[in-house]
């Protein structure tokens, strides 16, 4: 294996598909004079409900390319490979990798301020069938408040929904309006849910209009990228090995022009696009 480039480079943003886009905005926003690769692994999407191997093995590859690349520092900008896969590989790829480079993920952060939301200590989480099943997010929130009780959900429509541009149609209620209703006929006494998925987001405006009152919905964006500028001022070692030319590269495993047609309804805006294989 070549030895990865130990040059500064550009943060990397994983995600299976389109969702880490939400991330990566909100990243933007927060640290705008980064530069950033985010590379959607498109044509093996979604990776909601595939098995544990699978998200590792695909993760694993996306991670591996992103160093190839350049960048030192990658965030998985999606929670089924948060879930299935990070620790994996910090704990076995990075040691033979590199171990100066890091890879974060976006459940810790995301659960770090949820004891300040909720006051019933009820806390929902919609996201994919594979990110439910793994427990990590109720793992990761009794780890810093253990009186906190969990209940998930999962959403296996808002996924197709949003990749295929139907987040806004008349057909989308019903599905938004059916696992809402599911999770809270589960644990009535929910006051704060978590969009445990970066897709979710595209969803939002139905979302919050089926939520009933009273109910705080949190969706990640913004915690991840305050988690994030957190982490390179408290790590300089790692804030310096992170170029700063304000630029964003846009990779993807699927055709160039779907991607672009596609990203242009997360981002707002036109944008060049590279193919790539991960293997
Ligand atoms: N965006 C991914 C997440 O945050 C889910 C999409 C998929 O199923 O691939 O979990």
């Amino acid at each position: 294996m070549q030895p990865f480039s130990s040059q500064p480079g550009p943060i990397g943003v994983f995600d299976s598909g389109y969702g880490g886009l939400t991330i990566l905005s909100k990243i933007r926003e927060a640290l705008p004079h980064y530069d950033y690769i985010y590379l959607g692994d498109n044509a093996r999407t979604p990776y909601g409900t595939r098995s544990f191997e699978i998200v590792y093995e695909f993760t694993r590859q996306a991670v591996h390319k992103l160093f190839g690349m350049g960048c030192q520092l990658v965030i998985l900008a999606c929670n089924t490979a948060s879930a299935k896969a990070l620790r994996s590989i910090q704990q076995h790829d990075l040691p033979q990798w590199d171990p100066a480079r890091r890879v974060l993920g976006v459940i810790r952060p995301t659960v770090e301020g949820i004891g300040a939301v909720t006051h019933t200590r009820h806390v929902g989480v919609l996201a994919t069938a594979g990110t439910i099943r793994s427990e990590s997010y109720p793992m990761e929130i009794h780890k810093l408040y253990p009186d906190i009780i969990v209940c998930g959900q999962a959403c296996p429509m808002w996924v197709p929904l949003v990749e295929n541009n139907e987040a806004g149609s008349p057909g989308a209620d019903y599905f938004v309006q059916k696992y809402i209703g599911e999770l809270l006929q589960h644990d009535p006494r929910i006051d704060t849910v978590i969009l445990g998925c970066t897709h979710y987001p595209l969803l939002l405006p139905k979302i919050n209009r089926f939520m009933p009152d009273g109910i705080t919905v949190v969706a990640q964006g913004e915690w991840v990228a305050d988690s994030l500028k957190d982490y390179l001022q408290r790590h300089p070692e790692m804030d310096e090995r992170c170029t700063r030319g304000g630029s964003c590269t846009y990779l993807t495993t699927e055709a160039e022009e779907k991607f672009a047609d596609s990203a242009s309804v997360f981002l707002n805006q036109d944008i060049g696009v590279q193919r790539v294989c991960l293997d």
